[in-house]
């Protein structure tokens, strides 16, 4: 049966089993159910809020900041940084001058050493990945363990500046923080107060980060001091008058921030991209050849956003509407909103809005990056974008150089979540120990 037509076949008065099955759905059913919202109800009102699911509405939502705030996880997530962060907060409100001052401290110059510091991690964790399994007379790694989480966590010391942070802790507290915050929608107490103590956690181990770079920066031999996103920000005066400044204890909710927002993401991500070419593979084909461009990475590059665009890591993201609002005003869909509601911008189903997006099912790496929502949309938009695009792509791009390490024939697909809202294992054979 159609989801709508077993959703409809559920009473209203009973929120919880409706509920039930649109979660069911959303989880096994995605493409098919996000289709036929589109054709059918595109602007979706259920117990948990209304979903929004064609392009332009998704873009309306997520550019009407005064409207459609980040009311919804924001709180939460300032109770895990243990202050404020932009990310919780909405224009001038704090949200614009954090976000300036962010885009500062990662700017576009970073791509090409970030891409460079990437290439570096990636390759060496592969190398001791094929290694270790050799040593241990294995043919095969895990590559969300041994490889995405790592090298994410290696990208976060040496650029972000969590210098003496165990990585593993890196990886594990994010995971635990963004978990509370973006994935427990429910609330449960269980899951909040492990993502308020990890983001504590975090909190004091940046904090003694601090401490120590601080002293440096005033000892002898103190030019030395790294030029990382923490050190830059530790250098940065901001003119008076141009809002809060930022002493030692915000500067922790940025790089913490900048944490949560960039490590599940990037191990999430190059695992993703690598499960959607895999399961091509003329794409797959394709982008090998590719990957061996050094020149122009670009159009390697546009295999894994296009990748991704089947698989982000943010397929909806909740809004909460404070003021009245008609939303599509002037469309057969025009809805009129009340404040208090939960929207969800859905921009894995606006991704494939076959009325704005050609060919929404045909994988097209040549897509103009305004149809991909992968790094979000409007006001809130990924603001680390640009060591973002450097960073993914390479990860998978330094797999993709060596022909020995592939996902396990026929199990393609095998993401094992172990339980958990992010992929835990993905077997890879460990072929080749050196790039092709
Ligand atoms: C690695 C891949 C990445 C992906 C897939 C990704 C994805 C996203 C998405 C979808 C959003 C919008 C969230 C929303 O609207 O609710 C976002 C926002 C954000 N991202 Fe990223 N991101 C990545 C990397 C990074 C990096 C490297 C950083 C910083 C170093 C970063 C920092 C942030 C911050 C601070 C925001 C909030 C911006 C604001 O509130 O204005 N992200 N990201």
């Amino acid at each position: 049966m159609d989801f709508l037509a077993a959703y409809d076949a559920i009473p209203q008065s009973d929120a919880a089993r409706r509920v039930a099955l649109l979660r069911q759905h959303m989880k096994t059913g995605g493409p098919a159910m996000l289709r036929e919202l589109r054709t059918e109800r595109p602007v979706f009102a259920t117990p948990v809020g209304v979903f929004v699911t064609r392009m332009p509405d998704v873009v309306e939502v997520l550019s009407t900041p005064d409207v459609f705030t980040v009311g919804v996880y924001g709180p939460v997530l300032e109770e895990a940084l243990h202050g404020p962060f932009m990310l919780a907060r909405d224009g001038a409100d704090l949200h614009w001058h954090d976000r300036a001052h962010a885009q500062l401290m990662l700017p576009a110059e970073d791509f090409l050493p970030v891409r460079r510091l990437t290439a570096r991690l990636a390759d060496d964790a592969l190398d001791r990945a094929i290694a270790t399994a050799r040593a241990a007379g294995r043919t095969t790694f895990d590559y969300v363990q041994e490889f995405a989480a790592p090298v994410a966590a290696r990208v976060a010391r040496e650029y972000l500046g969590f210098t003496d942070v165990p990585e593993e802790a890196l990886h594990s507290l994010s995971q635990r923080v963004q978990r509370a915050v973006f994935v427990n929608q429910d609330r449960d107490p269980e899951a909040h107060a492990a993502g308020v103590a990890a983001g504590k956690e975090l909190h004091d181990l940046v904090a003694g980060v601090i401490r120590r770079r601080a002293a440096a920066a005033s000892s002898p031999g103190a030019d030395d001091v790294p030029d990382d996103v923490l050190g830059r920000m530790l250098r940065t005066v901001l003119p008076p008058g141009t809002g809060r400044p930022l002493d030692e204890e915000r500067v922790n909710h940025q790089l913490v921030g900048y944490l949560i927002g960039f490590q599940q993401n990037a191990a999430q991500c190059a695992a993703t991209a690598l499960k959607e070419l895999a399961t091509r593979p003329e794409e797959l084909a394709r982008a090998e050849r590719l990957a061996a461009e050094d020149d122009d990475t670009a159009p390697f590059d546009g295999y894994v956003w296009e990748a991704l665009r089947f698989h982000p890591f943010v397929p909806s993201t909740p809004r909460l509407c404070v003021r009245e609002h008609v939303l599509a005003a002037g469309t057969p869909r025009e809805t009129r909103l009340t404040p208090g509601t939960v929207v969800h911008a859905h921009m894995a189903s606006a991704m494939f809005d076959e009325t704005v997006v050609e060919e929404p099912y045909a994988f097209r790496p040549d897509r103009t990056p305004v149809h991909n929502m992968v790094l979000g949309h409007g006001a809130h938009a990924c603001v680390g974008k640009y060591p973002a695009r450097a960073i993914v792509p390479e990860m998978v791009r330094r797999v993709l150089l060596r022909p020995g390490v592939r996902p396990l024939p026929g199990a393609e697909r095998a993401l094992d979540h172990a339980g958990t809202p992010y992929p835990q294992h993905y077997t890879v054979t460990a072929g080749a120990g050196a790039p092709s």
